[in-house]
């Protein structure tokens, strides 16, 4: 049962107030780890959203599942096990070697940058983005650019926390639809 699912990830979710900096809640989503059977459970939540109705229906799967550095690549790989998908991550500027696309993405004080592959995907292929939380929403809009300078369509960014009262969601790009499993104010 959902409803099951979603309160079980509220009782193990911690709030920190005042870290990393005074003034932020900080939701620890580590402790839904030490619950196995709850994770695969947030997993099957993220995989549902995404099966089509017709499951031989091979137009509708999806490609990839993009994970965010670092705590998206908590998810992402489980997910795209489940989806049979490739596994692709978008990193803090930095750390991926090779041909890249960048994008700068603000942060509370000053600006930053997340990086992808200029291979990893293709034009075309189907694509769903998987974070711990959303905030403001600048990570994953960020990612959402890198992911269509690539070509990729967009069905789902994915997340187990969204903080609803940042608004994130309104700085997707125009018909991105998203999906959380939990939401705080
Ligand atoms: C946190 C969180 C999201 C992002 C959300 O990551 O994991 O990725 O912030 O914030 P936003 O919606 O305001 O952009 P953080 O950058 O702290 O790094 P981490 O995942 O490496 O811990
Ligand atoms: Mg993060």
């Amino acid at each position: 049962n959902p409803q099951d699912i979603v309160t079980g990830v509220k009782n193990r979710i911690r709030v920190y107030p005042d870290f990393p900096k005074k003034g932020i809640l900080f939701y620890d989503i580590f402790p839904l780890f030490q619950t196995p059977s709850l994770l695969n459970d947030v997993v099957r939540l993220f995989v549902q959203r995404l099966q089509p109705s017709d499951t031989s229906n091979e137009q509708q799967a999806i490609d990839v599942v993009v994970g965010l550095d670092s705590r998206g690549f908590l998810f992402g790989p489980s997910l795209a096990n489940h989806l049979d998908a490739s596994f692709v991550p978008i990193r803090k500027k930095g750390k991926l070697p090779g041909e890249k696309y960048s994008v700068s993405y603000s942060l509370e004080y000053g600006v930053d940058a997340l990086e992808i592959q200029a291979d990893s995907i293709k034009s075309g292929q189907r694509v769903v983005i998987v974070d711990d939380l959303m905030a403001t929403g600048g990570t994953m809009s960020a990612a959402c650019k890198l992911v269509q300078q690539l070509g990729g369509i967009i069905k789902e960014c994915q997340c187990v926390i969204e903080l609803t009262g940042l608004k994130g969601v309104e700085k997707l790009p125009d018909g991105v639809p998203s999906y959380s499993i939990v939401q705080y104010e």
